[in-house]
């Protein structure tokens, strides 16, 4: 045979093995294929939800965060959404130590006109536009009543809400409630008592 031949019967021959390796291996999707180097398949690493090796094995490797853990950026308040608990806020609680500057300023006129004066009106007169739409308004937050509201007690009605309004702690973060009573006292600065 010359050379070219042989050559021919051995790719045919290639050819062949191929088609019978193709057929060998099943073409069912859904199940597991033939594994020609399993490592990948039986990982050295752990398996999620599996039981852990080293500590505890009969808990699941999903641990639970130590008692008291506390999330970043989660402090706990240390308050219950009761009006007792609104008037003792008032006692324990006070402006914290922050910047009153411009930027500040004007954080909280955007806090307050983001999240507020839909109902309370912009200038904190309970005449925000959803109360010319059907929702009770808010007493005024000009009135003395809110004057005398302690700051502690005006954050906690922020966090967790009063009587008709809704606990905005979930909105609104920490810093940002308290922007909210600093500008409600500026409001109250500028207006005058109705
Ligand atoms: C959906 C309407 C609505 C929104 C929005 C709203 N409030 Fe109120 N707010 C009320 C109502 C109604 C009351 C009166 C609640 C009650 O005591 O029945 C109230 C009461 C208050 C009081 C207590 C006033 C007092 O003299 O007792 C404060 C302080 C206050 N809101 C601040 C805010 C701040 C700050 C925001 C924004 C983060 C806000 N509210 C958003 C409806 C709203």
């Amino acid at each position: 045979m010359s050379r070219l031949g042989w050559l021919n019967l051995l790719l045919a021959l290639l050819l062949l093995g191929l088609v019978a390796a193709h057929g060998a291996i099943p073409s069912d999707p859904t199940r597991r294929n033939l594994q020609y180097f399993p490592n990948m398949v039986n990982s050295l690493a752990h398996e999620a939800q599996a039981a852990p090796p080293v500590l505890d094995p009969d808990r699941n490797i999903d641990l639970r965060p130590p008692e008291g853990a506390v999330a970043r950026g989660h402090l706990p308040l240390g308050y219950e959404a009761t009006p007792e608990e609104a008037t003792r806020a008032g006692l324990e609680l006070s402006l914290p130590d922050m910047e009153d500057d411009a930027d500040s300023d004007e954080r909280g006129a955007f806090v307050y006109t983001t999240f507020c004066a839909t109902c309370h009106g912009p200038g904190g007169e309970g005449d925000g536009p959803v109360t010319r739409k059907g929702v009770p308004p808010p007493p005024s937050l000009l009135l003395e009543h809110s004057r005398d509201l302690p700051d502690g007690q005006m954050f906690h009605i922020i966090t967790f809400g009063q009587g008709n309004m809704a606990a905005y702690g979930p909105q609104v973060g920490r810093a940002d409630r308290w922007e909210a009573v600093r500008h409600i006292r500026r409001l109250q600065e500028a207006g005058s008592t109705p």
